[in-house]
Parts: structure tokens; C-alpha cells; sequence
């Protein structure tokens, strides 16, 4: 009995202090939002920058020769089985993809801030379009 006692208290606790957790996570002003997609929005600009710069591979080509304004990146259908590589891939896999190939360059990091700059320009442009993971 005493042990069933510590279990129920233990959940108790547990919940109790995931409830004051997401209480406070959810606590955030006008000013934070406001911030928040401020640093996204430099995130934003700084991969447009590289989206229009001769300085991400080696030919001096740009992504946006062949992809004006992120077009034909299609960010909402990821992940997806891509043929050039075999298997089923997020995002990144495609970006270095072109990175090597077209552009002629290295791959990045999956987590080196260009990446995630490319990522976020490229899924910026495309905001508001419906998630069609997997699709061809
Ligand atoms: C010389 C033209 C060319 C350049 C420059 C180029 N790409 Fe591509 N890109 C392509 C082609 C062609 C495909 C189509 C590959 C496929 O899906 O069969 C493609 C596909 C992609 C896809 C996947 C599209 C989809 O529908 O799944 C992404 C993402 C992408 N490119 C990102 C980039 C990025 C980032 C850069 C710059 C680093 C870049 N591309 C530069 C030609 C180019």
C-alpha cells in the first residue's frame, strides 16, 4: 500500500511539475515574438545572400541561376526518396547535392549556419505551401 502511495505521489509530482513547465513555456510577450522572428528573419537574409552569391561552390554559378526566388525547391515535399541518391532524404541532402554538383563545391555540415540559412530562405519563400512529404 505504502508503495502504491509513492508511485501515485511520484505521478503526482511528475505531472504537477509538468504543468508548471508548460505554464511557463507558454508564457511569452508580443516583444519576444516580435524578436524571435527577427532573428529569423536575419536567418532569412543571410541565406538569400548565399542564395545569389558566386561564392558558395567553386564556378562562381549561384543557386539562383537555375532556382530564381527558391523556385523548383519544392521544401514542402521533404523527406522524399530522391533518385539521385537512393534513398529517402531530408532537405539538406538536396541543397548539398546541388552544392556539389552544379555548383561544383563542398558539401556543408548539416549543421553549419549556411546550411541552415539556405534552409530557411529556401522554406521562407515557400511559407503557406501545404506539407506534401514524400511527393514527386
Ligand atoms: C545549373 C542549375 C542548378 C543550380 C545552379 C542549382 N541547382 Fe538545385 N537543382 C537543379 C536540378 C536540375 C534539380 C533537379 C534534380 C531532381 O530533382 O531531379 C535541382 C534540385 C534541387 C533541389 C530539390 C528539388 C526538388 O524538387 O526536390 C533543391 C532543394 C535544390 N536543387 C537546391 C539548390 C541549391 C541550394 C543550390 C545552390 C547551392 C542549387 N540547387 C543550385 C539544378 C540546379
Amino acid at each position: 500500500m505504502r508503495r502504491i502511495l509513492t508511485v501515485a505521489m511520484a505521478g503526482v509530482l511528475v505531472a504537477g511539475g509538468l504543468m508548471a513547465w508548460m505554464a511557463r513555456a507558454d508564457e511569452f510577450t508580443t516583444e519576444d515574438q516580435e524578436r524571435w522572428q527577427g532573428e529569423f528573419m536575419s536567418v532569412v537574409k543571410e541565406g538569400r545572400a548565399l542564395w545569389t552569391s558566386g561564392e558558395l561552390g567553386t564556378n562562381g554559378v549561384a543557386c539562383a541561376q537555375c532556382h530564381p526566388n527558391a523556385a523548383n525547391t519544392h521544401p514542402e515535399t521533404y523527406p522524399k526518396f530522391q533518385q539521385q541518391l537512393g534513398r529517402v532524404v531530408p532537405l539538406r541532402d538536396m541543397i548539398n547535392w546541388c552544392l556539389q554538383h552544379p555548383l561544383e563545391g563542398q558539401a556543408l555540415a548539416l549543421d553549419d549556419p549556411k546550411m541552415i540559412a539556405l534552409e530557411s530562405y529556401i522554406t521562407y519563400e515557400r511559407r503557406g505551401v501545404k506539407l506534401a512529404p514524400g511527393k514527386h
